[in-house]
């Protein structure tokens, strides 16, 4: 199971082994971690899953789709490499992932 290291935007780190086909948001929400909180259960109509990715992954990382897009329009500081934790499916060869999370989201 890959080893997913969650960075709060303070330093604390969570590392969270998450099945092969959880998003990086259930991972998260269903271990208790803080920093996404995924209101809409993963349906990408929320915008409350934002996460920086790992810099070194962006390329194999599916395309921001425009839902996606919509949706980071509202998160907190987006920067390039924002990304809805509901919208990346964990794969065998994501051990040691970085996700970090932002200082809110954006309905806090
Ligand atoms: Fe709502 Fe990701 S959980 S957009």
């Amino acid at each position: 199971m890959p080893l997913i290291r969650y960075i709060e935007h303070d330093g604390t780190e969570h590392e969270q082994e998450v099945p092969v086909g959880w998003s990086l948001m259930e991972g998260a929400s269903k271990n208790g971690i803080p920093g996404i909180l995924g209101d809409c259960g993963g349906s990408c109509a929320c915008g409350t899953c934002h996460i920086y990715a790992d810099e070194s992954w962006l390329e194999r990382l599916p395309e921001v789709d425009e839902g996606q897009d919509m949706m980071l329009e509202y998160a907190v500081d987006r920067r390039p490499n924002s990304r809805l934790a509901c919208q990346i499916t964990v794969t065998a060869d994501m051990d040691g992932f970085v996700a970090r999370t932002p200082v809110r989201q954006h309905t806090e």
